[in-house]
């Protein structure tokens, strides 16, 4: 059995690549949460760096010759991070631990609420693990490059035919409202897109999930429409809470 400080040591020499890339050091939480990934066998190695935002940092590994998605939530603002690094049990703690809390909440409705869109038979990553802060799911891409945003390709109709689709049967099957949908937020793999990011996602009984449904339909038919559709959005809204089954 290894001791933490060795896991740490491990994982960190695993993720030097990625660190330079990034820029981002990862405490120790994260770090023993990623080295339980390894441990138990769910992946081998890290392959590739694939986005950094302000609250996740995204990678390509494998294991077995398989492909996935590694997604980790952070759990320290960045000033702190290296401070927390090396000293974050002495220091801070408090905060740190609320944050800690935070993201893992965030982690786990992230996988839980993939695997409904899945089952409602929205096309969106299979989530396969989750462990604390980082989440293990269904990789999206070739092996050498991950999917792009649907924001930097061709759209066509069926395409927008599919993602509406999708946002009903999230609503009405899935009983979820994503509430951050953009172009930003659909993968464009094996001629389909693909619903990410959905941590988020509000029950539809949610009084504001509404709001948040005439957002996502807003933000998707202004997408759509700048590619000369011609899209009655309130007829999506009425076509994704099942008033009407069609809206062309
Ligand atoms: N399963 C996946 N396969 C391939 N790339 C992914 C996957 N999930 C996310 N990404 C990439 O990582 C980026 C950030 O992921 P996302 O879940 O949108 O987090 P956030 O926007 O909160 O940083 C995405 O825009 C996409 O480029
Ligand atoms: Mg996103």
């Amino acid at each position: 059995m290894y001791s933490n400080d060795e896991k740490i040591r491990k994982t960190e020499e695993r993720l030097k690549e990625t660190e330079k890339v990034f820029g981002y050091v990862f405490d120790k939480f994260t770090l023993l949460n990623i080295y339980k990934m390894f441990s138990g066998k769910y992946i081998e190695r890290f392959e590739f760096p694939i986005s950094s935002g302000k609250e996740s940092i995204v990678f390509a590994a494998s294991g077995e010759g398989k492909f996935y998605a590694v997604k980790i939530y952070k759990t320290v603002a960045s000033t702190f991070k290296n401070i927390e690094r090396y000293a974050g049990d002495r220091w801070g703690i408090e905060n740190s631990s609320n944050k800690r809390k935070f993201v893992v909440q965030w982690a786990y409705r992230e996988f839980r609420n993939l695997g409904i869109a899945n089952q409602a038979g929205v096309f969106a990553p299979k989530p396969i693990k989750v462990i604390g802060n980082v989440l293990l799911m269904q990789y999206l891409g070739t092996r050498r490059r991950p999917a792009p945003q649907i924001k930097d390709i061709e759209i066509d109709d069926s395409l927008m035919k599919q993602i509406f689709g999708d946002i009903r049967n999230l609503y009405l099957k899935g009983k979820l409202v994503h509430g951050d949908l953009s172009e930003y937020n659909f993968l464009l793999h094996r001629k389909k897109a693909y619903m990410i990011d959905i941590a988020q996602a509000l029950d539809i009984k949610d009084p504001a999930s509404m709001i948040l449904l005439k957002r996502d339909v807003n933000n998707m038919v202004k997408f759509f429409n700048k590619f000369g559709f011609d899209i009655d959005e309130n007829k999506i809204l009425r076509y994704t809470v099942g008033e009407i089954n069609d809206f062309y």
